[in-house]
């Protein structure tokens, strides 16, 4: 069967929001433009960084492997979570004054922090010649994008508005759900 169409279509789907996001702001239509592009921006890198995730387990239980599309997901979340911080910093000025007010301010906003430079440390490592160079340490290395979920649910939760807000719940059971795959617990109960 033909398969050159899968990953276009896919990169359109990932690009969707970005698109809307980009026809809202042209069309004049938000009211806070900062605080209107910076949620939606880091829901979907949140989103598409715990679809990534999804691909391991999903692929075990459908007939057709789906590991092909986990890199494109991957790097579309870290676009996302680029566009959040650069909306971030245009809000700060790029005032480095500013920057660390807010991070001593609101500790939610280090912890935005480090789950940033460690997803940057992951979409660095990920082209072909660093996946080779690196070898067995890159599974390992990899392994922080369970730590990057979990900061970034705590990111989220800190400054939620309302504790009714089911969102990050959600994601938190999805982000659970998925550790308990990837945990041997065998390994770990013999121990
Ligand atoms: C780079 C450092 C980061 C900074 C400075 C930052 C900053 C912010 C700010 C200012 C907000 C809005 C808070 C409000 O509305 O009061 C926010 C919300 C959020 N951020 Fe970040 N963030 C960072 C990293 C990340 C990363 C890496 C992700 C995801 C991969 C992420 C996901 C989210 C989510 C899901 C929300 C909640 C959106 C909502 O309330 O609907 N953030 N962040």
């Amino acid at each position: 069967m033909n398969t050159f169409w899968q990953k276009p279509l896919l990169f359109v789907v990932l690009a969707s929001p970005f698109i809307w996001l980009v026809t809202e702001v042209l069309s004049g239509n938000l009211i806070d433009p900062i605080e209107e592009i910076t949620n939606p921006t880091g829901q979907w890198a949140l989103r598409f960084l715990l679809l990534s995730l999804l691909i391991t387990p999903l692929n075990k239980i459908l007939p057709f492997s789906i590991v092909k599309f986990r890199r494109m997901i991957g790097v579309f979340s870290f676009f996302y979570a680029c566009m959040h911080l650069g909306i971030f910093l245009i809000d700060q000025q790029f005032s480095l004054t500013f920057i660390l007010e807010d991070v001593t301010k609101r500790p939610y906003i280090a912890i935005g922090f480090s789950a940033f430079l460690l997803l940057f440390l992951l979409a660095i490592t990920s082209t072909n010649k660093m996946i080779r160079r690196l070898g067995r340490r890159w599974k390992q290395l990899h392994k922080f994008i369970y730590l990057i979920a979990i900061l970034v649910i705590l990111h989220f939760y800190w400054q939620v508005k309302s504790m009714a807000d089911i969102e990050p719940l959600i994601y938190t059971i999805i982000t659970l759900f998925l550790l308990s795959f990837r945990v041997e617990w065998k390994k770990w109960l013999k121990r």
